[in-house]
Order: structure tokens, then C-alpha cells, then sequence
């Protein structure tokens, strides 16, 4: 494979291949390994037509402690703001020589469309776009569950996968390409995965995807769950008429205070609390279970670097060095 598009692009083999790497560059940034040279004289470009925090600084760090070169490249201030197309910026990015191209973008198969042209002949990493997919996202959630599943097995982590391992996805699915890239992702490493939601926010197909659905978070929890994924809810993609009121929306399907009480009440020891971020404190999660000690929130970050670094490794290294199939 050249790009990363999608999860769904990717084997078992493929997506534990990435994570095994990962692993590996986990110790790197460290006082003991600041850097790899591994991609000298390479250079990264990420071009974000949409707002990032985390995927465009845990792509930087990533590039750079490969030792590439990174270019930052924002549609604010840009020329994209006086109507330069994705073709002419695509083509002014091949013209400086540009290795790699991290793009997010607001439209669904913007990074697929670059992918599939000759503007520019460099791997195409998907880092969000629109309410399609956004696969490093779900690569970290991946590598972050991994870690914590060995850890409650007492087994290693390397080579291995999900296999029996209970996930509930929650909130706001339809706006959600986190969502999406996580269900393929969790599936193909074998985890069992719920969606919770309300059901103004399932999409239409959902009832097709391979996962069960449920209305009922409190039902699911107590059902037994490895891990909650709490995901932001969109206001910038709703109409008013989408959204469940806020105060219902917290009580039915946020996580609260409540909640948080409810798994020690249950004996849930071991359930960790995700969420991909930004988050809306309050709203789909507490204050208490975002800064709880089950929350995974700031792990997912710091492994968003390791996980990028394997992806930009795996695709701008030597073919010896490429999995089957990427
Ligand atoms: N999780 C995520 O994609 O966050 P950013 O929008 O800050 O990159």
C-alpha cells in the first residue's frame, strides 16, 4: 500500500505490523533516544484545511523525531482562502518536494481523491477527513487498548491483537469518523464492539455494520465493558434539530459523575475511559471521569506519536523494511 486512507485498507497482519513498530518508537523522544535517523533528508508535509491540535502536532513531533523535515502547511492565511484549488496546492507542495503528505480536510475523500492523481507522487496519510475516517486515530485508540488488554492479561503486547476484548463506542456516531475508523479497525483485530447513541446520531446503514447497537449506555455498562470510547459531540456539523437537548443528551449518554460511581459500584476494576479529544467537559464526559484515574485521554496523545512514526516510517522507508501488504 502507498497511502493510509482508510482501516478498512488494512490485514490484520498490516494493522499489527504497525503496532509492534510503534512499540518500538515509543522509547524515542526519550532523554536516552531523542531521534531516529531513519528519514533524514526526507521532508513531511501536513496540510490541514481543517482545525487540529493533537493529529497535526503528533504528526510534527513524529516526522521530527525521524528526522525529516516538516512543513506546516494551514488553509488559514494560506492562498486556499483566495480560491487556490487542491490540485494547484497539491502541485505548488510536488513543486518544493514534498515526501509525504499528511492531509485533513473537511470533505469525505479529500485525501483519497489527492491519492488517486498524479498532482503529486508522494504517500497520502489520511489525518480526518470530513465524516469519513480518520485511521492514526484509530490506529493510537488500537495500540492504547492493546497495551491496556495485555496489562489486564498479564500477556505482551507484540504480534498480538483485540480478540475478546469488549468496546463501547458512544455518542455522537454519525458526525463521527473516529467512530468509523475504529469499528473496522476493532474489528479486524478482533474486538466486539456496541455503538451507543442516540438515534438521531446513528447514520443510516449503521443496522448493517458489524457491531451491536444499543440506545441504552447504562444497559451496556453493566453489560460488562473492557472500554468506553466517548466521542466529542459535533455541534459545528448539526443542524439544531439533530441534537437531543444538551441536559438530555448528558444525562442519557454522557459520561458523568454517576456513571463513573456506577462501574466501582459494579466492581468494573479494570474499564478505561477514552476519548480521542477535544473534548466537551461536561457535555459527553465529566470533568471526575475525564480526569479519573481509568481515563486514557492523555496516553492516546503520547501514543499518537509513536503511531505516526510507525506510519510515516513504514510508508517513506525502504520496501525491506514494509509489512505484507503496506
Ligand atoms: N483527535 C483529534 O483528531 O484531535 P485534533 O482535532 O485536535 O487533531
Amino acid at each position: 500500500m502507498k497511502h493510509l486512507l482508510s482501516t478498512l485498507d488494512l490485514s490484520r497482519a498490516d494493522a499489527i505490523r504497525i503496532l509492534d513498530i510503534a512499540e518500538e518508537m515509543a522509547a524515542v523522544g526519550t532523554r536516552e533516544v531523542k531521534k531516529l535517523p531513519a528519514l533524514r533528508g526526507r521532508t513531511v508535509v501536513n496540510l490541514f484545511f481543517e482545525d487540529s491540535t493533537r493529529t497535526r502536532i503528533s504528526f510534527e513531533a513524529a516526522a521530527k523525531r525521524l528526522s525529516a523535515d516538516v512543513i506546516n502547511f494551514s488553509a488559514k492565511g494560506s492562498s486556499v482562502s483566495k480560491g487556490e484549488s487542491l490540485k494547484d496546492t497539491a502541485q505548488t507542495l510536488q513543486a518544493i518536494g514534498a515526501d509525504a503528505v499528511v492531509i485533513r480536510h473537511g470533505a469525505s475523500g479529500a485525501p483519497a481523491r489527492l491519492a488517486a492523481t498524479d498532482w503529486i507522487d508522494a504517500p497520502v496519510v489520511n489525518a480526518g477527513d470530513g465524516t469519513h475516517e480518520h485511521p492514526t486515530q484509530a490506529l493510537l485508540d488500537a495500540f492504547t487498548l492493546r497495551n491496556h488488554w495485555a496489562r489486564v492479561n498479564g500477556t505482551s503486547t507484540l504480534g498480538t491483537d483485540l480478540t475478546g476484548m469488549k468496546v463501547a463506542i458512544v455518542g455522537d456516531i454519525l458526525h463521527s469518523r473516529v467512530a468509523r475508523s475504529n469499528l473496522w479497525l476493532l474489528r479486524t483485530l478482533g474486538a466486539e464492539v456496541t455503538m451507543v447513541a442516540p438515534p438521531t446520531l446513528l447514520p443510516h446503514g449503521s443496522n448493517v455494520w458489524p457491531c451491536a447497537i444499543s440506545y441504552d449506555l447504562d444497559a451496556t455498562l453493566a453489560g460488562g465493558i473492557d472500554a468506553v470510547m466517548m466521542l466529542r459531540v459535533q455541534g459545528e456539523r448539526m443542524h439544531a434539530s439533530f441534537f437531543p437537548n444538551t441536559r438530555e443528551y448528558s444525562r442519557l449518554w454522557g459520561f458523568d459523575d454517576a456513571r463513573l460511581a456506577a462501574l466501582d459500584a459494579q466492581g468494573q476494576t479494570e474499564t478505561i475511559i477514552m476519548h480521542p479529544g477535544p473534548m466537551n467537559r461536561g457535555l459527553e464526559i465529566s470533568s471526575a471521569a475525564a480526569d479519573s484515574p481509568r481515563s486514557t485521554v492523555l496516553e492516546q496523545v503520547s501514543n499518537g506519536v509513536a503511531v505516526r512514526m510507525a506510519v510515516l516510517y513504514l510508508l517513506l522507508s525502504g520496501d525491506q523494511l514494509r509489512p505484507s501488504g503496506l
